[in-house]
């Protein structure tokens, strides 16, 4: 039993022991630990000491410079005044000194012209009485003789002095805080197919020392805040001095989502980001692949059915055949997003679409694999491609076909541009370059390009 009481002992104290060490060794890490923090407080200390210390040298030194401005400026405006002084007084000792002079000549003279009065002997008098009355005459009638030129005016009250608003800008010296968050004004904002031009307002215009403008691709609300989180993906355009920035050189037909950071010595503030977009590339008709029956206006926008002209010679690029009045737009799509209308004028014989650059022009588009269309017939309407047709149902009176063409993503929708319905979305693995297209059987139509893409077909999945 002793044994059995012994070992359970034994068990006991190594436990404790056990027990003791990794307390105290916890303990040990602890103490580290709060020594290591104890150091960085100390070490955090001594950066205070100096950052502060360094401040208030900074602060002397801007102090004295302001002084030394108002003392060299106190210095100049004193000359300016003292040599205002001297130039008037010297001008007044002038003025005195003629004075004096004419007094003393006019005193002669009075003191003369009273002797002749006064004289007695009549033959004496007259000899000089003459002469003299003629002399008093004078010199009462004329100024230039007698009277010097006398300026009241030449005073001292032109130098104003008033140095209220300097006051004022000094009471409020302090340290510098970073400016208030720019804000970008949509509404002045502009876009072309390949530039924006951002506008901001800032209210500390005076203290900002730069702007630098952000941007990048807008994919929707969800790579807002993935692209405020990270700098890698954002273009970058540093020191801006102005309050508007246009970026060049941008994909069309694309939104952009922008930033405007404001900056001076004590730190920055970015604005709210606005997104804004690029339009579609813009492109008119090419005449010279226009089919003979259909005249293309001057402007090149409208294209017309017209019997009578016949002078166009024939060429491999033109619409040919009986059935094809084909002309198609002067661009080639090859990336990227396009929106472009067709408005109806009047026709009710029409296709619009796409169609690879090899399409043949001898026959009507939409019949071969290289073209895709809408199209209307008197009455029915329907998308066709590769001679298989599908009847759509648009309102009666559609009068502006809206075509988004993703390149990239490999599809072209067909809308009503008026009523925004979507009409049809053919998908396809595009091969080559894609240029729009359009027929004309009766009446006309006309082109609306470089457009932006409207707000409501954005980041929509186009369904069938
Ligand atoms: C430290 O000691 C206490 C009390 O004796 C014990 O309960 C605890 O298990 C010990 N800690 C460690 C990590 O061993
Ligand atoms: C001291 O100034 C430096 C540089 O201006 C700064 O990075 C640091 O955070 C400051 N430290 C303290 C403790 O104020
Ligand atoms: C219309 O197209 C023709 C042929 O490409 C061109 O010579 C002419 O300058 C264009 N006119 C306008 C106004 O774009
Ligand atoms: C369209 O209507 C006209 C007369 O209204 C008719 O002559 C023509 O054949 C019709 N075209 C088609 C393809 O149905």
């Amino acid at each position: 039993v002793t044994s059995q009481i012994l070992k359970i002992h034994i068990i006991f104290l190594c436990l404790l022991q056990q027990a003791l060490d990794s307390n105290l060794s916890n303990l040990i890490k602890r103490n580290n630990e709060l020594e290591s923090l104890m150091g960085k407080l100390i070490q955090t200390c001594q950066h205070v000491e100096v950052n502060a210390s360094r401040q208030e040298g900074k602060l002397m030194e801007e102090c004295d410079v302001l002084i030394d401005i108002i003392q060299r400026r106190r210095e100049l405006i004193g000359s300016k005044i003292k040599e205002g002084k001297s130039q008037r007084i010297r001008k007044l000792a002038q003025q005195i000194a003629n004075c004096k002079q004419c007094i003393e000549r006019s005193s002669a003279l009075i003191t003369q012209a009273d002797q002749t009065l006064k004289e007695t002997d009549h033959a004496r008098f007259l000899q000089t009485a003459k002469s003299i009355n003629e002399r008093v005459s004078m010199a009462t009638a004329s100024t230039q003789v007698l009277i010097p030129e006398i300026h009241l005016t030449d005073t001292f009250d032109t130098f104003a002095l008033d140095f209220g608003r300097e006051k004022k800008l000094l009471e409020n010296l302090d340290y510098l805080t970073a400016p208030n968050a720019p804000s970008i004004r949509e509404e002045l904002c502009t876009a072309s197919y390949d530039t924006i031009a951002v506008h901001w307002t800032s209210d500390d215009e005076f203290t900002v020392v730069s702007y630098e403008l952000q941007y990048a691709i807008f994919t929707g609300q969800s790579n807002i805040a993935s692209l405020c989180n990270s700098l890698d993906s954002w273009m970058i355009v540093p020191n801006i001095k102005q309050n508007h920035y246009t970026v060049h050189g941008l994909q069309s037909g694309t939104k952009y989502i922008f930033v405007v950071k404001a900056i001076n010595q004590a730190g920055s503030r970015s604005s709210e980001p606005a997104t804004l977009k690029t339009n579609s590339q813009p492109f008119k008709l090419d005449p010279k692949s226009a089919h003979k029956k259909l005249k293309v206006s001057h402007d090149n926008l409208t294209v017309e059915r017209d019997e009578t002209t016949s002078k166009k010679g024939h060429s491999q690029e033109r619409f040919s055949s009986q059935s094809s009045y084909g002309v198609v737009g002067n661009v080639y799509i090859d990336s990227g997003r396009h929106y472009w209308e067709a408005l109806i004028g009047g026709s009710t014989w029409y296709a619009v679409g796409i169609a690879y650059k090899s399409c043949p022009k001898h026959e009507w588009i939409g019949k071969n694999s290289a073209s895709w269309v809408l199209c209307r017939c008197n009455n029915s309407w329907a998308v066709r491609h590769n001679s298989k047709e599908f009847a759509i149902e648009p309102l009666p009176h559609l009068r502006r076909v809206g075509v988004l063409l993703d390149y990239d993503a490999g599809c072209v929708t067909f809308y009503d541009a008026v009523g925004s319905q979507h009409l049809h979305t053919f998908h396809v693995s595009f091969a080559q370059p894609i240029c729009p297209v359009f027929n004309v059987w009766n009446r006309c139509l006309t082109i609306l390009t470089g457009l932006p893409i409207p707000d409501h077909l954005e980041g929509l999945d186009p369904q069938d």
